[in-house]
């Protein structure tokens, strides 16, 4: 690793205005630890990869060392004496997640893992029967939901070649129209027991119009679920009153709680309680005030907390408390409105260096339709060795999705203008020195 240095006298018009636009719409890199830049001339990376593992609060440190020091002092009786008692600790987590996707809080619960969560909501909400046996996903579904919704149709006897569709953009075109998914769910939807989206998508930076889909979906009789790791933190999102069925997201993108952060879950109202729904059950499903009872048959609340079934890890919970109290502090209307000038502004400097050279920016152009991701595709060389020079030669983080995609999200919490500018100036170079 390269020790950092003062950056050299090196005036450009547009890093200036990039310096410019800093001072004047700073947004909240102060409470981030940014890495140091492995290459380059700046000291500190230019860090464009929150869209697969968020920055670490400052905070996060200290709060977590604070429940690690009420387990060394309290022992057992931390679970109703420590600060913030272990027993009811997930409560704190749940009115500032809900906030996030605008839930009821009686909707949110977070617990697990993102994939784990999906087969939990799968278990009472992909429930083919008759001919309508479908699960619809996009043909870009990230492979882990592609490997759950193929494993859900075999658990239920179907073969998922035919049981799972996968919706493709149409020839020529990078990303799903909405009329894509409406059409065929108006033409198809008899067939279809479940709708599995994301609601950004991985590769392509698409944020799907989920209240449209989600309508279409119910009209069509199919239970709409989505997959919200690239959305939740990225766009608002009013999960109740989109009438989204359920939905789950995990917490180490855009809502920076640590690698393997654990996810959240929404299961609307209108489920909430309903006995009939299988669901599958541990202590943690049961009412909170009878759960030392001990009995041996479970009393489910009314809320998504009756899907949960394993006591919590607290140590995994105090990041993501930590994280969501900054979301709510901030609060997703400021984050989107600069999210919209920096991923606006990351667009017209790739622009101007994607015109001479083999570079395709594929995420739509349309602001509404887009989260901060913007992927662009490279028409020679490998994406990861791209990403690899980005980040040695130039101290760029991006992310690379081969063979072909590389990935660049300008975090509005705590991306700059400048690492914008550094972006298109690494590209410049590298592509440059790579197409000659
Ligand atoms: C869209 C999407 N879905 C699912 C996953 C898998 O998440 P997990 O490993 O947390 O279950 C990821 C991981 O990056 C993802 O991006």
């Amino acid at each position: 690793m390269n020790a950092p240095h003062p950056a050299p006298p090196r005036p450009t018009a547009s890093e200036d205005e990039a310096r410019r636009l800093d001072a004047a719409d700073p947004g909240h890199r102060h409470l981030f630890h940014v890495p140091p830049a492995d290459g380059g001339r700046y000291p500190q990376a230019a860090y464009l990869a929150g869209n697969s593992l968020g920055l670490q609060p400052l905070a996060t440190r200290d709060e977590l060392l604070a429940d690690l020091d009420a387990w060394r002092r309290l022992g057992v009786e931390g679970h109703l004496e420590a600060q913030r008692p272990w027993l009811p600790y997930h409560e704190l987590l749940t009115e500032p997640a809900a906030r996030l996707v605008g839930a009821l809080p009686a909707e949110t619960v977070v617990m697990n893992s993102l994939t784990v969560n999906l087969h939990l909501l799968m278990v009472s909400f992909y429930r083919p029967s008759g001919r309508r046996t479908r699960i619809v996903i996009e043909d870009s579904a990230f492979p882990s939901d592609s490997y759950a919704v193929r494993s859900q149709a075999r658990f239920h006897g179907l073969d998922p070649d035919e049981t799972v569709v996968r919706l493709r953009p149409r020839p020529g075109e990078e990303t799903l129209r909405t009329e894509d998914v409406t059409d065929y769910l108006a033409a198809e939807g008899d067939r279809v027991a479940l709708v599995l989206l994301g609601g950004v998508n991985y590769l392509t930076g698409e944020l799907l119009d989920v209240p449209v889909i989600t309508a279409a979906g119910r009209a069509a009789g199919a239970i709409v679920g989505w997959d919200l790791a690239h959305a939740a933190g990225n766009v608002p999102l009013r999960l109740h009153d989109w009438d989204v069925d359920f939905a789950a997201w995990c917490s180490y993108k855009y809502l920076n709680s640590g690698p393997g952060a654990l996810a959240g879950a929404f299961v609307h109202e209108r489920h909430l309680g309903d006995p009939t729904l299988q669901r599958f059950e541990g202590w943690w499903s049961t009412e909170a005030a009878t759960r030392f009872e001990m009995t041996p048959v479970s009393r489910p609340p009314a809320t998504v907390e009756a899907w949960q079934i394993s006591n919590p890890p607290i140590f995994s919970m105090g990041p993501v408390r930590t994280s969501l109290e900054l979301f709510d502090a901030v609060g997703m209307t400021t984050l989107r409105e600069r999210s919209l000038r920096l991923t606006g502004y990351l667009e017209r400097l790739l622009d101007e260096v994607t015109v001479d050279r083999p570079l395709t920016v594929l995420t739509p152009r349309d602001p509404a339709r887009r989260g901060c991701q913007l992927s662009v595709r490279i028409g020679a060389g490998s994406a990861a060795e791209l990403a690899k020079r980005l980040r040695s030669e130039h101290g760029v983080i991006a992310d690379a999705r081969e063979p072909d995609v590389v990935r660049f999200a300008p975090v509005p919490l705590y991306s700059t203008f400048h690492d914008c500018w550094r972006v298109a100036e690494a590209l410049a170079a590298t592509v440059a020195e790579v197409s000659r």
